[in-house]
């Protein structure tokens, strides 16, 4: 077994898992933090998106064992109990969305591009959800919710 000490959405976290665990499946299993989801389990389609020291993830690649005193964000760490991060709003306000299976990874997405370039292009938003696969929306009202983030400066 492998012991593990991280800090996860602000809080220190640890565990005990065996050796090959993901950190998905220590995210998912260990912490019950089920917003990161399990699609191809090879790297394709960023279901399992996290961010981890401010960069983006696919958490199904990752080991555990190598977040060992790394600080990960999920999107549980986003929203408050009363309030929905702003991203968020903005994609419910404008029915980014459909299924939801993606989202989870697409709004991390969206928030470390917001966080890197506040002003982003159009080809910028493309490039950084380009690791995400969404099979319901045709990405078209998730560029508009980020533009609209952007434009409104509420991240
Ligand atoms: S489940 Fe990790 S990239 Fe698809
Ligand atoms: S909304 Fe269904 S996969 Fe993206």
């Amino acid at each position: 077994m492998v012991r593990v000490s991280l800090t996860v959405n602000g809080e220190k976290r640890d565990a005990e898992v065996p050796p090959e665990t993901t950190l998905l499946r220590m995210l998912r299993e260990a912490f019950n933090l089920t917003g990161a989801k399990l699609g191809c389990d090879v790297g394709d389609c960023g279901a399992c998106t996290v961010i981890v020291d401010g960069k983006l993830v696919n958490s199904c690649l990752m080991l555990a064992g190598q977040v060992d005193g790394r600080d990960v964000l999920t999107i549980e760490g986003l929203a408050t109990a009363d309030n929905l991060h702003p991203i968020q709003k903005v994609f419910e306000e404008k029915g980014s969305l459909q299924c939801g299976f993606c989202g989870p990874g697409v709004i991390l997405s969206a928030k470390w591009l917001l966080d890197q370039n506040p002003d982003p292009s159009v080809p910028d938003i493309r490039d950084a959800l380009s690791g995400n696969l969404c099979r319901c929306t045709g990405y078209t009202k998730m560029i508009e919710a980020i533009q609209t983030i952007a434009r409104e400066r509420t991240v």
